[in-house]
């Protein structure tokens, strides 16, 4: 198993990154709680393993959406990939397929999407303010083989970083949303001010449904919080809904992915339902699936890796979760993902 696990790859990306990018990738909203409290939420459910089982060979293989992952991850959409290295998104989509994780291209990606799609990927769509700039995009990137849409909801702004502000980070030149270049002015001023004609792109559940019914490829919603919410994105023609709260980036004060997955599980029971958010090590990824996901998708220590050894390094840290999961699925008593239910959750027999 490699070294690094995958919660000490921020630290260690410190003298990879400029100060400036170190402090945009790491941020959160506000002074950061809700990063924090999205990793501790993971870390404080406790685990029941099923004791004597024999365990034949272990599987931790999922299908999502008709195609086959070695296991229950995708790689998060992060903006600016070459801020962590000249690759940018190619380095990684080619380390996650290395990996059989799957790969979520940002919209606002650093290369455009067929200098980076020599593998299957979903791409991450803002919806623009004029339908035809939201069109282009969704072209753009079906022509480069996108396999589904994950349609961010909750960023319609971005949320107010204090240490990003603090470190005064800006996009340096020759990195930029290459993806966004042709579109309208309307579209491109609302990227560079974040409140002046951004919130004319904040996506409502119309215009969600309306793309659904437009596209042939699945579309997800993400960051979905609540129960209401995951039902919206379903009853606009949503395939499935990304549970998530933008990792703690977007509003400090948002509960905790954890805190909110179980019931939203339990009120879709047969939805297609990934959730991101903290996720750290593979007991994480365990604990994901007993609160009902049926994968994860994985954000900043992906950045940090890219950083730090390009394509190889993201593939050294998907590895590492991947190894990481396996062990806790055999220590658990799991033979294959369906058997992570919510009973593999200790729950203390005195309250
Ligand atoms: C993001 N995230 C994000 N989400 C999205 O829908 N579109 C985007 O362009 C971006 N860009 C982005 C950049 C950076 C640097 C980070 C760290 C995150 C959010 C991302 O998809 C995901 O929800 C979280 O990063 C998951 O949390 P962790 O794993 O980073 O804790
Ligand atoms: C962010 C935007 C790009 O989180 O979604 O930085």
């Amino acid at each position: 198993m490699h070294r690094l696990a995958l919660d000490l790859y921020e630290d260690h990306a410190r003298s990879a990154l400029t100060p400036e990018a170190h402090a945009y990738v790491s941020g959160g909203a506000g002074h950061g709680a809700g990063v924090a409290r999205n990793q501790e939420a993971w870390r404080a459910l406790l685990l029941e393993p099923a004791l004597g089982r024999r365990l034949g060979a272990l599987s931790a293989g999922v299908e999502i959406l008709g195609r086959r992952y070695r296991f229950p991850c995708l790689v998060a959409p992060m903006a600016y990939q070459r801020l962590a290295h000249p690759e940018g998104e190619r380095a990684t989509a080619l380390a996650a397929a290395a990996q059989g994780a799957g790969f979520v291209l940002s919209c606002q990606t650093s290369l455009p999407a067929d200098q980076v799609a020599a593998e299957p990927f979903w791409f991450q769509l803002y919806l623009q303010p004029e339908r035809a700039a939201t069109r282009a995009l969704v072209a753009a990137a079906v022509r480069a083989g996108a396999e589904a849409l994950v349609v961010t909801m909750d960023a319609p702004l971005n949320g107010i970083r204090n240490a990003e502000i603090a470190a005064g980070f800006a996009l340096p030149a020759g990195i930029r949303p290459v993806m966004l270049d042709g579109l309208p002015a309307a579209a491109r001023s609302a990227v560079q001010d974040p409140i002046a004609g951004a919130l004319a792109m904040a996506p409502d559940w119309a215009e969600l449904a309306a793309l659904c019914a437009e596209v042939s490829l699945p579309v997800l919603a993400k960051g979905v919080m609540s129960v209401a919410s995951a039902r919206a994105a379903l009853a606009a023609g949503c395939a499935g809904v990304v549970v998530s709260n933008h990792g703690g980036r977007v509003l400090e004060g948002l509960p905790a992915t954890a805190q909110v997955l179980a019931q939203i599980r339990a009120a879709l029971p047969e939805a297609l339902i990934l959730a991101d958010g903290g996720i750290r090590s593979g007991e994480d990824l365990f604990r994901a699936l007993a609160l009902g996901a049926d994968a994860v998708l994985l954000g900043r220590p992906v950045f940090y890796a890219l950083a730090l050894g390009g394509a190889q390094g993201v593939s050294t840290c998907l590895r590492r979760l991947q190894d990481e999961f396996a062990v806790t699925m055999g220590l658990m008593g799991c033979e294959t993902c369906a058997e992570i239910t919510p009973e593999r959750l200790y729950r203390p027999a005195f309250t």
